[in-house]
């Protein structure tokens, strides 16, 4: 699958989020080593802190439903150039350590990066066993 298209994936999947605190509306998509795609957008709760981010609820479900390797995620949010949070990050290296993550504004607007660029130095999976 081409960026643009997982990029416009992305940008539906923002319409479901549920964001009456903030209004900063955030939508995910990514696609597994399988070629699946999932999505996800954020989820705020009323006491704060168990909101979930767009990219967390789509890893999530994508591991719920049996995947353990993601490709690539395409984020877009209300505001431009919206990088994913630190926790996401973390959570992206524990199943994609080679992934690489699409900013989007829109599906001629965006930069591609690689987790190892985002979260360089990480701490994973393999450094429990090694
Ligand atoms: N948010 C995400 O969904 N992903 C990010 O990477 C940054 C932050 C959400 C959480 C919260 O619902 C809103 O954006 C404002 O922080």
């Amino acid at each position: 699958m081409n960026n643009e298209t997982l990029i416009q994936i992305a940008i539906d999947a923002k319409e479901n989020a549920y964001t009456p605190y903030s209004g900063f509306r955030v939508g995910a998509a990514l696609l597994t080593e399988d070629g699946e795609v999932i999505t996800g957008a954020n989820i705020e709760i009323a006491s704060y802190s168990p909101t979930l981010c767009a990219e967390r609820n789509a890893i999530f479900t994508a591991v719920h439903k049996g995947a353990r390797n993601i490709r690539k995620m395409a984020v877009t949010a209300d505001a431009k150039d919206t990088f994913p949070c630190g926790v996401c990050r973390q959570v992206m290296r524990e199943f994609g350590k080679d992934m690489e993550i699409i900013v989007a504004n829109s599906v001629d607007d965006y930069r591609v990066f690689t987790l190892e660029e985002l979260l360089p130095h990480s701490f994973g999976p393999e450094d429990l066993t090694e």
